[in-house]
């Protein structure tokens, strides 16, 4: 049961459903798929800010009482939408119905008088509500109930894995247990609009847009949030009235180069951040990175946040993403799938290095779907020759456009099952020449590779990029091996047709193993035949793997 609050008397304000899973979702970034009405990203980015900038996240005493919260807050104005969650504390995010609200609120709002510890004192959407006279304070019935933010835990997993009925119902048991939640995705955005604040002070109008998993309808329960600070809206505000023989520039100070530009924009906000931001710790200046970032933690939300600018690439590619993943419900239960299994098996991993990415793992998904006959997923070109004028998109000399508008895509005729789907792609990459072709999205088709890169998939839009550049041949290799040891557990279970309540893991739940446990699993299964029929299906996978040729390690 979520502690929510869904006043029907507020007029002009996103009626978003609320994490119920009945209903479908109206964050489409949450991707309650299906019924969803599928609308365009600039329109539900453009809409979840806004939501934002009317939210406060509000530190709570351990025992408040829920009711007396809201009628604290209250009175500074109708409220639309709360929930509570714990990180290290109790937090509540409340989501007023007018932002006026929040500056009433802020007013009635004051600056910590510690003696020992001097405040500095910034005025943030980030507040601390206190009990006047906690002693007083009797022991209350009705805590406020709180909202998980984490995702499920292995055993938890398992649990629900276990007890599907087939494995295309895992796959989508598992996608509803780790994709964002409404109250997630809500939190990632007012994180990003109380960044935004900090930054504004530096740059009045810029904007803090997320990007990356956070939006792209592919973000787990977890990952990171990625965030660009636009500042490409400061200074167009009054265009329209630049009438006349006059027009008037602002005086700014030029740097050799656009990247110097960058670097010195994060810095100072970086540094801000740490000097001044509250809840931000950790704070880390990456600037001589390709794309430089400053990374901080953000410890009432929990994040790990990417702080880039000057990256609108990343924005519109995240774009991308989001059509693919609205286009068809397989996309995302197949992905989240190979996501989960590569983060079981070590393939990624949260510190940076020469693993594969979530990204790379992504686009390697998509383009598998786009050589299914018939094809799952069209290919960028053909979304390209589908755009209109009003999608037309050039950014830093990149064509970065495509259809943007789902409704304009014609489905899909493929019909093959999720199982399918995802043993094809294990055999598919446990069998790809990554020594001589590369990956791209852009044609659907691999493509020689321009260098010697163990792994080259291209970037959509950068096309002389390799988005997986940083990959070694022995973390690609280790893919391929557990690519191809998958293609066969999932072979040897569709022989052995397990049940679905037998308490042995199985399908997806076995891929999700580490592989020792999995081979003793499997040869555990052969050598209790209880039954002749068993016996004479155990000798058929004997002789099948015996004499299979298709690549896949006959072990
Ligand atoms: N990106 C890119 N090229 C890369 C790496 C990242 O264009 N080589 C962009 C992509 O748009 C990606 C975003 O930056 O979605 C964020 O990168 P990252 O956080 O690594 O990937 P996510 O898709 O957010 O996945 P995760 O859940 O692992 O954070
Ligand atoms: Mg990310």
């Amino acid at each position: 049961q979520r502690s929510v609050s869904r006043p029907l008397s507020c007029p002009g304000t996103v009626a978003a459903n609320f994490g119920n899973e009945e209903q479908p979702s109206g964050g489409a970034e949450t991707g309650s798929e299906d019924q969803t009405l599928k609308r365009r990203f600039s329109e539900v980015q453009k809409e979840r800010r806004e939501q934002a900038q009317r939210t406060v996240l509000i530190h709570c005493p351990n025992n408040i009482n829920e009711k007396k919260f809201l009628k604290y807050l209250s009175q500074h104005g109708p409220i639309n939408n709360h929930f509570f969650y714990e990180s290290f504390g109790l937090y509540a995010v409340v989501e007023f119905c007018q932002k006026d609200s929040v500056n009433s609120l802020q007013n009635g709002t004051h600056t910590p008088n510690q003696r020992t510890e001097p405040a500095i004192p910034f005025k943030s959407r980030f507040l601390n509500l206190k009990l006047k006279n906690p002693s007083n304070q009797i022991p209350e019935q009705s805590y406020a109930q709180t909202n998980n933010q984490s995702p499920p835990s292995s055993k938890k997993l398992f649990e629900l894995l276990n007890y599907a009925e087939s494995v295309d119902d895992q796959l989508n048991t598992l996608l509803k247990a780790f994709q964002l939640t409404e109250e997630n995705v809500r939190l990632r955005h007012l994180t990003c609009s109380l960044i935004e604040d900090i930054a504004a002070a530096y740059f009045p109008g810029c904007v803090v847009r997320p990007f990356g998993s956070s939006v792209n309808t592919f973000g787990k329960l977890g990952c990171d949030l990625d965030m660009f600070l636009d500042l490409d809206e400061v200074g167009k505000l009054n265009v329209h009235k630049d009438v006349g023989n006059f027009s008037m520039e602002f005086q700014v100070k030029n740097v050799p180069s656009e990247r110097i530009a960058t670097q010195k924009i994060l810095s100072v906000i970086g540094e801000c951040l740490d000097n001044f931001g509250p809840g931000c710790v950790g704070v880390q200046k990456i600037l001589n990175a390709r794309c430089p970032l400053v990374r901080f933690s953000h410890q009432a939300s929990g994040f790990q946040c990417d702080l880039t600018t000057n990256n609108s690439i990343a924005l519109k590619s995240s774009e991308l993403l989001y059509i693919y993943g609205s286009l068809d419900s397989r996309v995302r239960a197949l992905v989240f799938t190979v996501r989960c299994w590569a983060r079981a098996h070590s393939l990624t991993s949260s510190i940076p290095g020469a693993w594969i990415t979530n990204f790379s793992l992504t686009v390697m998904v998509i383009f598998f779907l786009q050589r299914r006959s018939p094809p799952i997923l069209p290919t960028l070109d053909s979304l390209k020759s589908l755009a209109g004028a009003e999608d037309r998109c050039i950014l830093d000399g990149n064509n970065c456009t495509f259809i943007r508008d789902v409704y304009k895509i014609k489905p899909s005729r493929n019909t093959e099952t999720l199982e399918l789907l995802l043993k094809e792609f294990f055999e598919y990459f446990g069998n790809f020449a990554f020594n001589k072709n590369s990956i791209n999205i852009r044609q659907g088709r691999e493509q020689n590779k321009p260098d010697s890169s163990p792994l080259y998939i291209q970037n959509p839009f950068e096309t002389s990029l390799n988005i997986s550049k940083n990959v070694s041949q022995s973390q690609l290799q280790k893919f391929v091996d557990l690519a191809r040891d998958s293609a066969w557990i999932l072979e040897q279970e569709d022989k052995a047709q397990p049940s679905p309540s037998s308490k042995q893991p199985w399908g997806l739940a076995a891929l999700l193993l580490p592989p020792g446990a999995v081979h003793t699993l499997l040869s555990k299964k052969r050598k209790k035949p209880v039954s002749e029929k068993v016996k004479s299906l155990l000798a058929s996978i004997k002789s099948s793997t015996a004499d299979t040729s298709k690549g896949t390690r006959g072990k």
